[in-house]
């Protein structure tokens, strides 16, 4: 076992929690054998996708995945098919970003994207953003971007969202003071958990709207893929910002 797996373990024993997938994989990850064709399409993109095994390895050194490696690095998590974060990328070269994403056709289609549009500031990484903490250094990411994670409707799955306070807290951790947390999503029930949980964090609300397109943030707002589902279904999009 290698010292980081066994420092893995002794700690998620000791905080009483269930052990990060990777923890489990017993073979290396072998993109040609795996069933998955976007797996194996991962070694065309071999300088902008990283896998669990190279995220682990790459904490607190993010900025030497990129041309500049001096520019501040801000992170979507949840990337989708990568609209939004294509559209990040292209108005601001002065960044760099990442994208965390766990389903690989989504996270192929957002880096293929970013390479046909010739944009060398952004990169995607293949994990689970719940145990994100294992792969970023304190203070490491600027800006993060959680636009409409899967919103786990039914009470007996809540459980199962992503945004709440300890996940809160571990985004506190890896963020610089500077740095803010855009969270958009269509699911009221989901928003109200969120408002509740952010109470059990550091963090401030600093804008706040259940109806973001008629709100004063409208004209600068991106629709990312499933914001643009959610319109057609006249459904309102709820946004809040928090800062440190
Ligand atoms: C509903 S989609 C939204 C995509 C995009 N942000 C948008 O607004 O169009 C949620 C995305 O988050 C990804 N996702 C959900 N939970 C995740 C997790 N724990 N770690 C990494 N990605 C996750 C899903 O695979 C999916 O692509």
């Amino acid at each position: 076992m290698s010292l980081h797996k066994l420092f893995t373990f002794l700690k998620y024993t000791f905080l009483k929690k269930e052990l990060p997938s990777y923890f489990y994989k017993k073979n290396k990850y072998n993109p040609e054998e795996h069933p998955n064709i976007y797996v194996g399409m991962l070694k065309d993109f071999k300088n902008q996708i990283f896998v669990e095994e190279q995220a682990l390895k790459l904490k607190g050194k993010w900025g030497e995945v990129f041309e500049n490696k001096s520019l501040p690095i801000d992170l979507e998590i949840g990337c989708g098919n990568g609209t939004f974060f294509e559209y990040l990328a292209k108005t601001n070269p002065d960044r760099n970003f990442l994208g965390i994403e766990y389903k690989y056709k989504p996270l192929v289609q957002t880096i293929r994207r970013l390479k046909k549009a010739g944009l060398t500031n952004g990169c995607g990484i293949r994990f689970n953003a719940k145990d994100i903490d294992d792969i970023f250094a304190p203070s490491e990411i600027n800006n993060i971007y959680i636009y409409f994670p899967d919103p786990w409707p039914k009470r007996k799955h809540e459980k199962n969202r992503l945004v709440r306070a300890s996940f809160l807290n571990m985004l506190f951790k890896i963020q610089s003071q500077k740095g803010f947390i855009d969270f958009k999503t269509d699911s009221e029930s989901y928003f109200d958990f969120v408002c509740a949980q952010v109470k059990n964090t550091s963090y401030k609300v600093q804008r706040h709207t259940r109806n973001l397109h008629q709100s004063e943030w409208a004209r600068d707002n991106f629709i990312t893929q499933f914001e643009n589902i959610f319109i057609r279904q006249n459904l309102p999009t709820y946004y809040m910002r928090l800062v440190k």
